[in-house]
This record gives C-alpha cells, sequence and structure tokens, in this order.
C-alpha cells in the first residue's frame, strides 16, 4: 500500500541501464504457504552508461521476505545493502559480479494477480508491465534483456505440469512427493516475458510445420472440465502461424509453442515466450458455450498473441512509453489476419465503431495521452485503446501511405535490424522510411500529440468548367497539457459517384487520362483544396472511405445524399457509414423534438436492406445494428442520456412496427440448417436472424415471441441461444423472461465463462438491469470479488453498456461504482482503475449529472491509502 504521493515518470527522463543482466537462473520451490524464489543474476556494467555510480539498484515489489543476498557466492552482511521503499540497492558492486537473491512471497494471497499468483489451484504468473518484480528483486525495465533458465519445483500430485518459457531440459522426482521441471529458453528477453505455471491441467498436442519445414510442438493446458474446449484455439494458432510467414515471412523460432487457460486474469492474454497465458474467456470456447462473436475474439486474440513473438518479443520496446510499438503493430498485425479469414469489410466497421466509440471518447477526456506518451504514473494505467487501437491505426495509415509491398519492405527491414533489441516507435518509423524513400517526419506527430483531428470538408461545383472543388481543413481539439498542435499527415481516401450511383474518374488536372476511380488524397496542411475535373455534373463526394484515418469528418450532408450512399457507394465501409450517419441524425432529431415523427426514408432505407438477399449479408447484417447509445452520447454535446435512450428505443420501436413482414420473412430466410460454422456467412445470417428477432420482442410480438422460446429451447448453438435470451430479457414477456434466465442457469451453471454471459446479459439490460438488479447479482453464489471477469460482467457491464440506468437522475449508478471501486481498490488496484474510467468524462455532461460524477469521484479520491493505479486516474479527471 502506497503512503506517499505517487511520482511521475517523464520519457526525458530515460537513461540506458546502468547494468546489464546476461543470465537468469531462477528455482522456485512452490508450496501452499509460499514460495521460495532462488534467483542468481550474471551482471556486468553496462558499457553503453555514463554512470559511475558504484551501487546497484534493483526493483522489487510486495516481496514478503529478503532472505539473503549473496555476490559471487559470498553471502552479504546486512550493512552491504539496503532494503526500502521497493528498491534493493547494493552499496558497491564490482564491474562484473554473480548476485544470489533468495526471497520469499505469497502467491495465495495475491489478489493483485501481478506477479506469481494462484488461480483456482494452478500457480500462474503475470510480469507485464512490472510483475516480476513482485517475484524477485530485478532491473525490471524492458530494456535489460537476458537469458533465463528456470527450474520448478512442486508437490507431484497437486501439480503434475510445470511449464516456464523455452525447451524443458531436465526433470525428475525429489523427496516428499515432489518433483521438478527445468526450462531453458535460448532468446534473450526482458523479464516482462517471463512465465511459470504449475498445475493439474490437461494437455492438448498439436503440430505445425513451419516454412523451414521444423516441426513446432503446439501444446494447449487446461483444466480437465475444458478439455473440449480447446480445438478452436488450437486452429486458430495454426492459421495464424501460417498467415505470419505468409504475409510477413516471419517464422516461429522455438520448438515449442504453449498456451495456457486461467480463470482469474486482469486482461485478454499476455504473450510470454513460448508460454502464452490466456484468460479463459478468450481462448476456450464450443459451439455450445460460446457466441459467434466470442470465437471470432478468440481467432484475433490466440492471434495477437502469437504475433507478438516478432513484433515485441524479437524486437521489444525500450521502455514503457513504446509500448504502441509492439501493441499498436500488432494489433496492426492481428486486425490483417482476421479480415484476411473473415469479412475484411465488417472487420473495418468494428474497429472503427469501437475507434469512434471508445477511443475518440478516451482521446477527448483527462486521460487523453499521445500514442507514445510523455509520462505517467503506473503504466498500467496505459494499457489504453490509444496504444491499442489508435496506435493500430497509426501503423495501418503508415501502411495506406506506403503500399503493401514497400510496407513489407520496411517490417522486413525493421525486424532484420532490430532483432534481438529494445526500441523505440521512432526506430519502427525510420525503418518504414529507409525501406520506402518516404518521410515520414510529420507524420511523426501521430505519435506526439493527442487528440482527435477534426476535417471540415466544404465543396462547390463549378458547372462552367466542369470542376468540383473539395476543401478540407483540419484541426486538433486541445488536450490535457497540448494545445496549439501542428496539422498531421492524414491519408485521405475518397471516391466520387454520379447521380445514378456510378463511379466517376478523379481527374485531379483537366488532361488527366489515367484517373483513377477512388484515391488517396495527403492532408499536411491545415487547408487544403483539391480540384476534380472534367465533371459533368455535382458529384456526391464519398468521403474517408475505408476510415482511412482515425479523425471525425464533418460534412453537411443531406438525408437524401446519405440514403443515396447507403445503397450506391462501392465502398462497404461508406456504405455502412452512410446508414450509421442517417440513422444518428435521425434519432438526433428526435432527441431535440420529442413530437416529431421518425423519418419514413430511414424505414424505406432498412426495408429494402431487409427485402434485397442479393446483398452482402455479412454488411446488412452489420447496418441494421443502428448506432449504440455510447456512441450517440460520444458524439453529443451534454448529451441527455435519457433522452437519447427514449429517442433511439423509439426509432427502433418504429422500424420494428412498420417493417414487421420483412423482419419476419428476414428470420425464416435465414433459419440455417446443417451443422454449425463459423464462416463469415453463417455468422451473417445468424445475425440477421437475431437482429430480426431482437427488433420484433422490442414491441412485443406474439409471433416473436413463440420464435424465441423455440430457438432458446432448441438451439445447438450459443449465439442463438443467448439471440433468443437476450431477445426476451430486453422484451415486456417477464415471465418467459423469468423461466429462460433459471434455465440458463441451471443448464449452465458449472461453466464460469458461460455464467459471465448470463451476468452480462442482465446487467446491461435497459429493461431488468436496474440498481436492484445489479446488487441482485453481485449477491449471487457465482459472483467472486476475486474474479476480474466476474466484475467486468456484472459492474463493468452496467456502467458501460446499462447507460440510462448508470446516468439515473438521482445519481445512485455513480455513487455504486464509486463504492465499487473503494472496495475493489484494496485487493485489485489495477482493474479499479480502468472500473472509475465512466466517471471521468463528468465534464462532458450537464450539471446535473456532471456534478454527481464528480463528487462520486471525489469520495474515491478522498479513500486513504488509495492505490497508485487509481490515484492517477482520479486525480488527473478531477484537474
Ligand atoms: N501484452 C498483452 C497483450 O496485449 C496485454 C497485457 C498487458 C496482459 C498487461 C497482461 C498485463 O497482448
Ligand atoms: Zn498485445
Amino acid at each position: 500500500m502506497r503512503t506517499s504521493q505517487p511520482q511521475t515518470i517523464f520519457l526525458k527522463d530515460y537513461r540506458v541501464p546502468a547494468f546489464l543482466v546476461d543470465h537468469v537462473d531462477l528455482r522456485f520451490e512452490l508450496f501452499e504457504d509460499g514460495a521460495r524464489v532462488h534467483c542468481t543474476l550474471a551482471m556486468r556494467r553496462n558499457p553503453d552508461s555514463d554512470s559511475s555510480d558504484k551501487s546497484l539498484e534493483l526493483d522489487g515489489d510486495s516481496l514478503t521476505t529478503l532472505e539473503s543476498v549473496s555476490l559471487d557466492g559470498n553471502p552479504l552482511e546486512g550493512s552491504a545493502y539496503e532494503d526500502r521503499d521497493d528498491k534493493l540497492t547494493l552499496h558497491e558492486v564490482p564491474d562484473q559480479f554473480n548476485l544470489g537473491i533468495v526471497t520469499w512471497i505469497e502467491p495465495q494471497n495475491n489478489t493483485r494477480l501481478e506477479g506469481l499468483y494462484k488461480s483456482s489451484g494452478m500457480f500462474c504468473t503475470q510480469c507485464e508491465a512490472e510483475g516480476f518484480r513482485c517475484i524477485t528483486y530485478f532491473p525490471d525495465r524492458p530494456d535489460v534483456m537476458a537469458r533465463f533458465r528456470t527450474r520448478v519445483e512442486a508437490d507431484k500430485t497437486r501439480y503434475p505440469i510445470l511449464l516456464s518459457n523455452g525447451n524443458d531440459v531436465e526433470k525428475g522426482d525429489l523427496a516428499d512427493g515432489r518433483h521438478f521441471v527445468t526450462w531453458e529458453d535460448p532468446f534473450p528477453k526482458p523479464c516482462y516475458l517471463f512465465a511459470l505455471v504449475a498445475g493439474d491441467l490437461v494437455e492438448k498436442r498439436d503440430s505445425f510445420k513451419t516454412m523451414s519445414a521444423r516441426d513446432i510442438d503446439l501444446r494447449m493446458y487446461v483444466e480437465p472440465r475444458n478439455a473440449e474446449k480447446c480445438d478452436h484455439a488450437m486452429d486458430s494458432l495454426k492459421r495464424a502461424m501460417r498467415w505470419d510467414e505468409e504475409v510477413y515471412g516471419r517464422e516461429y523460432d522455438l520448438d515449442i509453442f504453449m498456451i495456457v487457460a486461467v480463470d482469474d486474469f486482469n486482461m485478454g492474454a499476455m504473450e510470454n515466450k513460448g508460454l502464452n497465458i490466456f484468460n479463459s474467456s478468450c481462448v476456450l470456447a464450443s459451439q455450445e458455450t460460446a457466441t459467434d462473436m466470442a470465437f471470432q475474439r478468440i481467432e484475433s486474440i490466440v492471434a495477437h498473441e502469437y504475433f507478438h513473438n516478432w513484433s515485441g518479443n524479437r524486437v521489444t520496446c525500450r521502455d514503457w512509453f513504446q509500448l504502441s510499438l509492439k501493441e499498436g503493430f500488432t494489433v496492426f498485425r492481428d486486425s490483417c489476419f482476421s479480415a484476411d479469414v473473415g469479412s475484411p469489410t465488417v472487420k473495418r466497421i468494428e474497429d472503427a465503431t469501437m475507434l469512434r466509440t471508445a477511443q475518440f471518447a478516451e482521446d477527448a477526456g483527462p486521460m487523453a495521452h499521445p500514442v507514445r506518451p510523455e509520462s505517467y504514473m503506473e503504466i498500467t494505467n496505459f494499457y489504453t485503446l490509444t496504444i491499442y487501437e489508435k496506435g493500430s491505426e497509426v501503423v495501418g495509415m503508415i501502411h495506406t501511405l506506403l503500399g503493401a509491398d514497400l510496407f513489407r519492405k520496411g517490417s522486413d527491414l525493421y525486424f532484420e535490424r532490430h532483432d534481438g533489441q529494445a526500441v523505440t516507435t521512432d526506430d519502427f518509423v525510420r525503418a518504414m522510411e529507409d525501406a520506402s524513400g518516404r518521410d515520414l517526419s510529420q507524420f511523426r506527430l501521430w505519435y506526439e500529440q493527442s487528440g482527435t483531428p477534426e476535417l471540415t470538408v466544404r465543396d462547390e461545383f463549378d458547372d462552367a468548367a466542369g470542376i468540383y472543388r473539395l476543401t478540407i481543413d483540419q484541426s486538433i481539439p486541445d488536450t490535457p497539457g497540448q494545445t496549439n498542435k501542428k496539422p498531421q499527415h492524414i491519408p485521405f481516401a475518397i471516391g466520387l459517384l454520379s447521380a445514378d450511383g456510378q463511379p466517376l474518374p478523379l481527374k485531379l488536372t483537366a488532361d488527366d487520362a489515367e484517373a483513377p476511380m477512388d484515391c488517396v488524397l495527403e492532408l499536411t496542411d491545415a487547408s487544403h483544396t483539391f480540384e476534380f475535373h472534367g465533371l459533368s455534373e455535382r458529384p456526391v463526394p464519398s468521403l474517408l472511405r475505408g476510415f482511412s484515418a482515425p479523425v471525425r469528418v464533418f460534412y453537411p450532408w443531406t438525408r437524401e445524399q446519405l440514403t443515396f450512399l447507403m445503397s450506391h457507394d462501392p465502398d462497404g465501409f461508406n456504405r455502412w457509414d452512410a446508414g450509421q450517419r442517417l440513422a444518428v441524425d435521425v434519432i438526433n432529431s428526435l432527441v431535440s423534438s420529442t413530437g416529431e415523427n421518425v423519418d419514413a426514408g430511414l424505414v424505406e432505407a432498412y426495408r429494402s436492406l431487409l427485402a434485397d438477399s442479393s446483398l452482402d449479408q455479412a454488411l446488412v447484417a452489420k447496418m441494421l445494428q443502428l448506432p449504440s447509445e455510447a456512441y450517440l452520447i460520444e458524439l453529443a454535446d451534454q448529451p441527455n442520456v435519457p433522452a437519447i435512450h427514449r429517442a433511439r428505443e423509439r426509432v427502433l420501436e418504429h422500424l420494428a412496427r412498420s417493417l414487421r413482414d420483412e423482419l419476419l420473412a428476414c428470420y425464416h430466410r435465414n433459419t440455417l440448417s446443417g451443422p454449425y460454422e463459423v464462416t463469415p456467412e453463417a455468422v451473417a445470417r445468424r445475425s440477421l436472424r437475431n437482429t430480426a428477432l431482437a427488433w420484433l420482442l422490442h414491441v412485443d410480438d406474439e409471433e416473436g415471441r413463440t420464435l424465441a422460446i423455440s430457438q432458446f429451447n432448441e438451439s445447438d448453438n450459443m449465439t442463438d441461444r443467448m439471440g433468443a435470451l437476450r431477445a426476451l430479457v430486453n422484451s415486456g414477456y417477464e415471465k418467459e423472461q423469468e423461466q429462460a434466465l433459471a434455465d440458463f442457469y441451471r443448464q449452465w451453471k458449472d461453466d464460469p465463462q458461460v455464467v459471465e454471459q448470463w451476468f452480462a446479459v442482465q446487467s446491461g439490460s435497459s429493461r431488468t438491469g436496474g440498481l436492484r438488479k445489479i446488487h441482485e447479482l453481485m449477491e449471487h453464489s457465482a459472483f467472486d470479488w476475486k474474479n476480474p471477469n466476474k466484475i467486468r460482467s456484472v459492474i463493468g457491464v452496467f456502467a458501460g453498456q446499462n447507460l440510462p440506468a448508470f446516468h439515473a437522475e438521482d445519481g445512485a449508478g455513480y455513487q455504486f461504482l464509486a463504492e465499487q471501486v473503494r472496495k475493489l481498490d484494496d485487493s485489485n488496484p489495477q482493474i479499479a482503475a480502468r472500473l472509475v474510467s465512466p466517471l471521468t468524462r463528468w465534464r462532458k455532461f450537464a450539471p446535473v449529472h456532471g456534478d454527481q460524477m464528480k463528487s462520486a469521484l471525489e469520495t474515491i479520491r478522498d479513500k486513504s491509502g488509495l492505490s497508485r493505479d487509481v490515484y492517477e486516474v482520479v486525480h488527473k479527471s478531477l484537474a
């Protein structure tokens, strides 16, 4: 627990490490009442350091007992070192030496889930970002890379499986029913990639032949009850391994690749070298227990962690300010992978939705920070949408500007130049520049400036000359610590359409013979005007195609133009986007004038979407999703949450009633027979069918009710079962709803991943998930304060998705969240700090809400002994 005020750490203070570690020898003795860690470090002075300090400083955190320290085999007297304030300082060390440290730690009491801890009876580790220092004293920073040898000792019956990074080189039995396995990792790595697992797990094996014909042993380790839920992750892994060879020329380097599933995990998954550890909910799946969305999420996370082996492990980060070096690039890689194995347009829509809803909000709030931050208090707070998703967009823009071939040349150069090194985002950009010959100096501002650029687009048509002029102004709003920003280098993809919906050639000069039908304009100045020649009529512009940059675009679209683009734009993403803009416009006009009717144009647009089965059904399924409340709130100034909720509900009801026949037809047309498959087509059809069902039940349609009940009872997969359950939960059919929820729980109570979905469907529902319901769920025997997934599926989903209840007039939702944060801060500060996030945007709301959100934050601030994690978020939000 913290006693003094947390310190801010600055990028500008970076210094190379004074000492390097060549080799780490670890021996873990695991017991029920604790673990003894014997650590021997082969250290030497760093020739690149100009520090002449004779002393050595190591990081430590929550280490129960320091049992001994020795130098070159000689035990040190207590006067030779100082063990204080999370640091171990040796007053004087030679230029080269072996340092021996023995610590005693208590994994069984570790509720923070950082370092070594226990999760449902097994030992596991989480060392990123600074968890290794909870295991032993160490120079815990990513630019210290060492070879690790790890011996794990434990009771053989309780823990038959003992794992660490690399290859197992020795194993054997010990006295008292104990045994050991020794692992050796030949690749130098930062300690954040260290991992250890000990448990009673079943092993699932497969293999992969690499492009140079090496056979890799693939192993998954899970609790016996999950043995049947591994196939999808294993298949995803093999697809990812092949894809990385084909698209990036990257081959796996070790002989074994292992995946372990654990139930208690703060994040999604972790890319430890050769031993990835996953949150069970991000890796285990069967058709009966996981939805299509979960299948897709698992595939992308398995790929993400695998891709880190090159983008993160072989080439790692110099310091934590460079986090996006590995995360942004790896998210970009996993997004392209998902696009390639699924539907590219749908993937782009999903990424853009997340970015525009949540990352834009972050970038406009008090925690806004650049993709490469300048400072932080607690690095754990910087695993953000900005680092991950905006970071990925930034890499994606480099891809757009260079084209696929030069981008690949750049990534080849990057991996070759920096293999085995800890580097910076600037090194990444430089490799891209050197390989392509392009100047990315202005582009680098994407890493330095926070805030979402705003593009205002104006156009005019010169009838006589046949010239269409597009003027684009860019500006970036002020963000904490940053004002008067410079214009950025923005790739702006566009097309022009004729009145009859044909794409027009884009002639940038009058005699441009080979004009393309779409192009990427490069914006570099505060204002840019582009001229398009040879046009006989005023075109309709299709702007920011494929969401070519993470920016907001303002253009005075008419509803007619949007309806037109919805059905004619050759760019699938922009078709969808036009539909979203139209729906936003319609909903917003009902927010401001409640007497208004729902625009008939919107109904007709949806009618043709539902009727035309020749359209790409995956795209149609996305187009039928109305903009979320969270997105509508994000777009609004001083949003009136209840009014937004009511307006959106009204539109939904109106659509459901007006399109009843089409919805029923869509439902039946998309009923699948045959075995369950997760192909883009099948996913789209289930999604369409479940959307139709949800809309029908939204207006308590009797036929819909019958369909929902039989779908709930008869489905052979979780997507349809959950679709029916969700539709019932959001309907007025209380009896049926209670029945279905009870049946569902009875059937799945022993499966934590399904119980989490059962919690979430209730806490996220504006019909049933009021505060009273939330309290009831938290008192349920399946709720567990020690399990982050349970906290997320009840408290997180309530505050993030059940927006009318969270923003209830009386402020009870805010007070509730603050109370949970205060409580959780004592056991798991990392999760507590994440939960605060919905309160941090209090300035965005009208005082009736904002003031109450602010006072909720103050009650957190005033708690004594607040963790550094929560301290940073709360203080920055109130500043
Ligand atoms: N590095 C992990 C990933 O994105 C995320 C993570 C961060 C996991 C910190 C645990 C702790 O792949
Ligand atoms: Zn990652």
